[in-house]
C-alpha cells in the first residue's frame, strides 16, 4: 500500500482535517446505529493523543447543495460525543470556522455543519476544496464508505494538503486487499440481493477472480429464468437473461463454479408467517402464476455449507432471501451461521459489507464472529466491481 498512516504523521498543534462518514440511520431524533461512529474513535483518538486538533468533514443525506434543517449534522453530535468521550463544537457555516469564534478555537474537536449543504462539495470544485484547505494543515482520510465519491471533500482536498488513511480507512483497505486482491485461496463470493441489472459489473469482475460464486436472492432467480424455469409471480428481471446466460458463459470460461439455489421456500404472498413450501428449483421447475420464491430451500444451505467448508476466504454481499420477514429469512441465517463457525474455528477468513448485509448478519447474530464486516454500501459494491475509487485514489493508493 502506498498511502501514508497517521504514524507517518506528525501532527503535535496541527489542524487535522478527517473525512468521517457518519451518515448514520435516525429515526424520530436519535440515532439508531452508531456503528459507522464507533468505527472512527480510534482515528479521533490517535489524532488527538499526537496533540492534533481534528475538524471533522461529513455528509449527512443527500440535501443536494442547500441547507435543509432535517439533513443537520447536529442530530448526530451527541452520539460522536458519547462514542468520543468529548465535547464536539459544531461549526454551523464554512464561514464561522474561518472565522473562528471563540468556541471553536478553544475546542477539541470540531465538526463542520454538513458539507453537502454546499453545491461545492459533490461538484468537487477546486476554490470550494480551496477553502476547506484552510482550515486545516493536514488532511486525514478516514471514510471508505464515501471514498466512491469524487467530492472535495473525499477528492479533491487530498490533492491540496499532506494527506494520510485514518485508521478505519486502513482497516478496510486492509481487510478488503486480504479478501479479493491477494486471497487465500480458495475465495468464494456470497453475492445476493433483488436484482441482476445493478450488479452486472460486479458479477462480471467476481467470476474472473474467484473460486466459487454463490447466487442467491431475487437475482437468482434471473439465473434460473435465463435457464428456462418458470417462477410464476417471483422477482425476475427478464431482460437480463442473456445478461445472466453471459455471466455463465464467462464464470465457466474462468474456472469459477457459480451455485445457484436448487430448492427454494415458495409462498403466494409476502407476509410474516405466510403459508409455505419447499419446492426443487432448477431449468424445469413451472410455477403456478400466483407463486413466488422467497428464500433458499434447506437442500441448498447443506450446498453452501459443504462449499464453505472448503474455502479459504469469504466475502459476503447481499441477502440469500426476503430476509425482512419470517420464514424467508431462514437460509441467510444459517448459511451465515455456517461461515461464523468456520470463521470461529479459524479455518474461514470471512468479510462482508454492502447495503443490507450487515442487517442480515446482525440478524443471524454472526456480526462479530466475520473476520471484518465494513461499514461501506455502494463503495463496498464498486470495491467489488474492481474499480478504483476515487478518495482511496487521491491518497496516493
Ligand atoms: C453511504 O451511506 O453509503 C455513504 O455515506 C455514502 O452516501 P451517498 O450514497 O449519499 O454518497
Amino acid at each position: 500500500m502506498s498511502w501514508k498512516t497517521l504514524d507517518d504523521m506528525d501532527l503535535r498543534g496541527k489542524r487535522v482535517l478527517v473525512r468521517v462518514d457518519i451518515n448514520v440511520p435516525v429515526e424520530n431524533g436519535r440515532v439508531t446505529d452508531d456503528t459507522r461512529i464507533q468505527r472512527i474513535v480510534p482515528t479521533l483518538h490517535d489524532i488527538l493523543d499526537k496533540g492534533g486538533k481534528p475538524i471533522l468533514l461529513a455528509h449527512f443525506g443527500r440535501p443536494k447543495g442547500k441547507r435543509v434543517q432535517d439533513l443537520s449534522l447536529l442530530v448526530v453530535k451527541p452520539a460522536l460525543e458519547a462514542a468520543l468521550g468529548r465535547k464536539v463544537v459544531l461549526a454551523e457555516t464554512l464561514e464561522a470556522a474561518e472565522n473562528g469564534t471563540d468556541e471553536i478555537a478553544a475546542a477539541d474537536v470540531v465538526l463542520l455543519e454538513n458539507i453537502r449543504f454546499y453545491p461545492g462539495e459533490t461538484a468537487n470544485d477546486p476554490e470550494f476544496a480551496r477553502r476547506l484547505s484552510a482550515l486545516g494543515d493536514v488532511y486525514c482520510n478516514d471514510a471508505f464508505s464515501a471514498a466512491h465519491r469524487a467530492h472535495a471533500s473525499t477528492e479533491a482536498l487530498a490533492r491540496l494538503l499532506p494527506c494520510c488513511a485514518g485508521r478505519l480507512m486502513e482497516a478496510e483497505l486492509s481487510a478488503l486487499e486480504a479478501a479479493l486482491a491477494k486471497p487465500e485461496r480458495p475465495v468464494g463470493a456470497v453475492v445476493g440481493g433483488a436484482k441482476v441489472s445493478t450488479k452486472i459489473e460486479l458479477l462480471e469482475n467476481l467470476v474472473n477472480r474467484l473460486d466459487l460464486l454463490v447466487i442467491g436472492g431475487g437475482m437468482a432467480n434471473t439465473f434460473l429464468g435465463a435457464m428456462g424455469a418458470q417462477l410464476g409471480k417471483s422477482l425476475s428481471e427478464p431482460d437480463f437473461f442473456e445478461t445472466a446466460k453471459d455471466i455463465m458463459k464467462q464464470a465457466d470460461q474462468a474456472g469459477c463454479r457459480v451455485l445457484l439455489p436448487v430448492d427454494g421456500l415458495v409462498a403466494r404472498e409476502f407476509a410474516a408467517g405466510a403459508e409455505h413450501e419447499i419446492v426443487e428449483l432448477g431449468a424445469k421447475t413451472v410455477l403456478d402464476d400466483d407463486q413466488m420464491v422467497l428464500d433458499a430451500g434447506p437442500l441448498t444451505v447443506t450446498l453452501l455449507e459443504d462449499a464453505f467448508a472448503g474455502l479459504k476466504t469469504l466475502i459476503w454481499n447481499g441477502p440469500l432471501g426476503a430476509f425482512e420477514i419470517a420464514p424467508f429469512d431462514t437460509a441467510t441465517v444459517a448459511a451465515a451461521q455456517a461461515a461464523a463457525r468456520l470463521t470461529r474455528e479459524a479455518t474461514l477468513i470471512s468479510v462482508a459489507g454492502g447495503g443490507d448485509t450487515v442487517s442480515a448478519l446482525n440478524k443471524a447474530g454472526v456480526a462479530d464472529d466475520f473476520t471484518y464486516i465494513s461499514t461501506a454500501g455502494g463503495a463496498f459494491l464498486e470495491w467489488m466491481e474492481g474499480k478504483t475509487l476515487p478518495g482511496v485514489a487521491a491518497l496516493g493508493g
